[in-house]
Order: structure tokens, then C-alpha cells, then sequence
């Protein structure tokens, strides 16, 4: 057993509690590889932003847990080494899928876990998340849990059809589960293809689609039922159309990608939405720069070259969204 305070780690609580007040929203950024953590801690420690680091099923296949965790830990030392003094930093499980999988991230050092019961039939949502809850919370290991489905694809996570949370269920699931955090559906959704084109309109100059307005009034009825409860949105990469075109322009092939338009997130982070969960983005960011490197210098084959550039673009969209959109500068 580990103890993530024993690695320099926070949990959510204070973090959420303050981001309420202060309406600002806390970055939750999945990693996998070395490149997307140094960028992370990069922009966090420039910004002074308290963030999250998320790892997502699909992350631990590709990377392997325990390799995800020390790195984590090895971020604190970044942290520091970078000048932040006091990093707050949080070591989240991204999409728990059962009760052993979220104990084994508390026994090995996560400061956050999610428990995703979302697809199961509502009592049982409530049962599995009590169980969590009541494990993490011996340790001093905040939980988030989800009601409502998200649509769209995310590593392992899928779901064809979205359905916004209830309103009228928020208070018992907060209450009867105990969980520390609620994510919620609002019309956000996993992956780099949020809308179909038949969801939106087309802007006749440009040829690009322009999505659907959020569920702000799911939201609104949510905050009015849970005043000053934690609620994280997922799904919430807003697919930057310069990397779209660039990928495009270079070979790829993403037609009609489409995300969350940067202003509704701005909308939400200033209200009870307290954790934006990205992604899709900095996959995007990543994918350009290699793109432009392999296509610029054909002769390239030193890894650093490609996936260096892939760092400084994922470095420049961290700062970004902390900055223009989550408003988390200055925060820790
Ligand atoms: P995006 O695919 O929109 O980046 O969402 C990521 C996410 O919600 C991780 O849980």
C-alpha cells in the first residue's frame, strides 16, 4: 500500500471546492507517453494551474500501469525542478470500470478515482460507486462517478447513443453513492468526431460544420438540485481546426472532425463545472507535428525531432486551454 501523499500527490477536494468558488475549471489531461506528461508539467508549472493527470484504460494497455504511476511520481520531481514550489497535482484513474481495478489504483498511490457505473441499470450505478467510495475514502482518495451516457468513442470506452443526465436523480445518486464528483451528460462526447453532419449546420463560406449548443438548461437543472457540487464534464476537447487542416493538408484524413466549441467550455468552467476532461486535442497536436516533420524532412529519422516538435504543440495547447479557456492560471 501507497499512499499518494507519500509521492507529493493531491486529491480533488480542496481543488474542486476552490475552482467553484473562484469559477474556474481544473485541466484533466489523459497521458500515455513520456512527451504528453513533460508538456503537461510544462504548462502547469509555467501557468502555476493545478491539474489533473488522467490515465485511461487504453493508456494502461499501451503504457502499463505501474510505468504510468512512476512516471506520475516522476512528475512531482519535474514539478519542482521547474520552480513550482507546491505542485498540486492529481494522479486520476480515467473510467474505472469495477471495484478491483479502482482499489488497486488506491493501494498503488492514485489520489482519484473514477468508478463508471454509467452504463449499468441505475441501483446498481449507486451500489457499485458506494462500494468505491467507501474504500477510496479510508485513504483520503476522492471518487468521481457518472450518470448519463455520453456518446461517441473513447480507447474502450463506447457508447452509439448519448442521454443527458436526469436532473431528478442527481441529489439520490449524489447522496445514496457519497461520491466526491459527478460527471454528467450535456451533449459532450469521447473522441475527435463529437457531431454527425446531419446534428449540424454547415457555415457556407468556410464548408465546416458548426455543432449544436450544449444542454445548458441539463446543466442549470443540475446545479439547481446539487448547489456547489462538484460536476466534471467529459468529452470536451474542442478539435482545433488548424491541426484538423494541417493533419488534412498533410496526407491525413479526418474529414469533418468536429468538437466542443471553446466558448461553451469557457461557459461551463465558470460555473459548478469544476474538471474538463481533454484528450482528443492534444492527440491532434501531436499527430501535426509529426505529420510536418516526416512530410518537410523525408529524410528524418531521429524520434526526437518528430515527437520533440509533437511536444512543444502540446505544450503550446495545454497553456492554451488553461489560460483562454478553463481560466485555471494562477490558481496553485
Ligand atoms: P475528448 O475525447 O473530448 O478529449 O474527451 C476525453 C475524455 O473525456 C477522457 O475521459
Amino acid at each position: 500500500m501507497v499512499s499518494y501523499k507519500e509521492l507529493g500527490l493531491v486529491n480533488t477536494r480542496e481543488m474542486f471546492a476552490k475552482a467553484i468558488k473562484g469559477g474556474y475549471a481544473i485541466p484533466a489531461f489523459n497521458f500515455n507517453n513520456m512527451e504528453q506528461l513533460q508538456a503537461i508539467i510544462k504548462a502547469a508549472a509555467e501557468t502555476k494551474s493545478p491539474v489533473i493527470l488522467q490515465v485511461s484504460k487504453g493508456a494502461r494497455n499501451y503504457a502499463n500501469q505501474t510505468l504510468l504511476r512512476y512516471m506520475a511520481q516522476g512528475a512531482v520531481e519535474y514539478a519542482k525542478e521547474l520552480g513550482w514550489e507546491h505542485p498540486q497535482i492529481v494522479l486520476h484513474l480515467d473510467h474505472g470500470d469495477s471495484f478491483e481495478l479502482c482499489k488497486s489504483c488506491v493501494d498503488f498511490g492514485f489520489s482519484s478515482v473514477m468508478i463508471d457505473a454509467s452504463s449499468l441499470p441505475y441501483e446498481e450505478n449507486i451500489a457499485l460507486t458506494k462500494k468505491v467510495v467507501e474504500y477510496a475514502h479510508q485513504f483520503d482518495v476522492t471518487v468521481e462517478a457518472e450518470l448519463g451516457v455520453l456518446a461517441g468513442v473513447e480507447d474502450e470506452v463506447s457508447s452509439a447513443v448519448s442521454h443527458y443526465t436526469k436532473p431528478e436523480e442527481v441529489v439520490d445518486f449524489a447522496t445514496r453513492s457519497g461520491c466526491d464528483s459527478l460527471a454528467i451528460s450535456i451533449g459532450t462526447s469521447h473522441g475527435a468526431y463529437k457531431f454527425t453532419p446531419e446534428q449540424c449546420t454547415r457555415d457556407p463560406k468556410t464548408g465546416k460544420l458548426v455543432p449544436p449548443p450544449l444542454a445548458f438548461d441539463v446543466l442549470d437543472a443540475v446545479m439547481e438540485q446539487l448547489p456547489g457540487f462538484p460536476i466534471v464534464l467529459h468529452g470536451s476537447s474542442s478539435v482545433p481546426q488548424e491541426y484538423v487542416d494541417m493533419i488534412n493538408s498533410l496526407g491525413g484524413k479526418l474529414p469533418d472532425a468536429i468538437g466542443i466549441p471553446e466558448e461553451q467550455l469557457r461557459k461551463a468552467a465558470k460555473s459548478a463545472v469544476c474538471k474538463i476532461n481533454i484528450d482528443s486535442d492534444s492527440r491532434l497536436a501531436f499527430t501535426a507535428a509529426v505529420r510536418k516533420v516526416l512530410t518537410e524532412k523525408p529524410g528524418e529519422f531521429d524520434p526526437r525531432k518528430y515527437c520533440g516538435l509533437a511536444r512543444d504543440f502540446m505544450e503550446e495547447l495545454y497553456k492554451h486551454k488553461i489560460i483562454d479557456v478553463l481560466g485555471s492560471d494562477g490558481k496553485a
